[in-house]
């Protein structure tokens, strides 16, 4: 029976020290030390010894139950701190190696001026209102006093989507004018920035699809003090607070009174250099006081409301602004032109 217990001790050991998980561990307790164990039925026949050796026996096979639970739970602690080791070597997090660069773009040139106007306006209280960039004539054109026979309608200047000219790419954000006086009632404040196109030659200077900027106010007792003090807060903020501002007369068929804007030309400050062309001053923007017949056409009565509204050429403000000297940079979506603005 001794022999026996040692054999089951030395066995039992062995097996503990080589078991490979947690799971292994558990079916070896049960099967030396479980009820139906080996040990148990080792302990079943301890009955049929004498009286001498029965307490001898018994004190070695506690002893081997003893050593049995200490190897059990020796290795059940050096199987749990290896797993901790490898899911620490596995999971293992190397905060020194460098990241995964990500490609940062930078805003367009173009952007950045849309932008620039749209919070400038924003800041002011106006709204940011949008309209169709395939347009119908009796938006861009009739309703804006724009007759027919008129330059722009013509085949060369306008890109018509129909033979009856009825429906065209816009040539100018004006219409959204249009559409938002026939849904809404004054007190009006809005801008719309967009695509407007014109059949008009690459150059430094043309290109037949550029970017413009609505402006529309309309309310009781809107004068032409109003536009001037939008306008001039526009320029200042864009081009900064000194810069000199001129209303000169013009012509528009959506206004009356009509004006171009000029800024001071900023190089030479008035005297006429290159960059001005020897004028002194660069014409900026289109403006007037909206004519009655338009507001009348959306529904607004001219003898309560009135309005202004100018429209401003985005790749221009644009190219001055970064001293762009040829409009055709800002389409080609040349990389290394376009990083110089990140
Ligand atoms: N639509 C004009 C153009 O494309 C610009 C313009 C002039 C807009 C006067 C206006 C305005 O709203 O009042 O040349």
């Amino acid at each position: 029976m001794k022999t026996k217990l040692e054999s089951i001790r030395e066995e039992s050991l062995r097996a503990i020290r080589a078991a490979a998980d947690p799971g292994a561990l558990d079916a070896l307790r049960v099967q030396y030390l479980g009820k139906k164990g080996s040990l148990s039925a080792v302990l079943k026949q301890l009955g049929s010894l004498s009286a001498e050796e029965r307490p001898q026996i018994g004190e070695l096979a506690n002893r081997i139950r003893a050593g049995i639970e200490a190897a059990l739970k020796e290795r059940g602690e050096a199987l749990q701190s290896a797993l901790l080791e490898r899911k620490l070597r596995e999971e293992a997090l190397d905060v020194t190696i460098p990241g995964t660069p990500v490609a940062l773009g930078a805003r367009h040139p173009l952007q950045i001026v849309w932008d620039e106007c749209v919070d400038i306006f924003i800041g002011m209280g106006f709204q940011v209102a949008e309209g169709p960039e395939i347009e119908l004539s009796e938006y861009d054109f009739d309703r804006l006093n724009i007759p027919e026979g008129h330059t722009v309608r013509e085949w060369t200047d306008t890109f018509y989507l129909t033979e009856d000219e009825k429906v065209h790419l816009r040539c100018q954000t004006s219409p959204v004018q249009v559409r938002v006086m026939e849904k809404q009632q004054p007190p009006i404040r809005i801008v719309s920035p967009g695509r407007v196109f014109r059949k008009d030659e690459i150059d430094a200077t043309h290109s037949p699809m550029f970017h413009q900027m609505e402006g529309l106010v309309v309310d009781k007792g809107i004068t032409m003090g109003d536009l001037k003090g939008t306008l001039n807060v526009l320029l200042r903020r864009l081009y900064g607070p000194d810069t000199v501002t001129r209303f000169r007369p013009h012509h528009f068929p959506f206004t009356e009174p009509s004006c171009e804007v000029d800024v001071q030309c900023f190089e030479c400050h008035g005297e006429g250099c290159r960059v001005c062309k020897g004028e002194g001053w660069i014409e900026v923007l289109g403006a007037g006081m909206v004519h009655p017949k338009v507001l009348a056409g959306c529904g607004i009565d001219p003898e309560e409301y009135s309005g202004f509204a100018f429209g401003v050429g985005l790749e221009r403000l644009a190219m001055r602004r970064f001293s762009i000297s040829d409009l055709r940079l800002m389409f080609e979506n040349d990389v290394r032109f376009l990083r110089q603005f990140s």
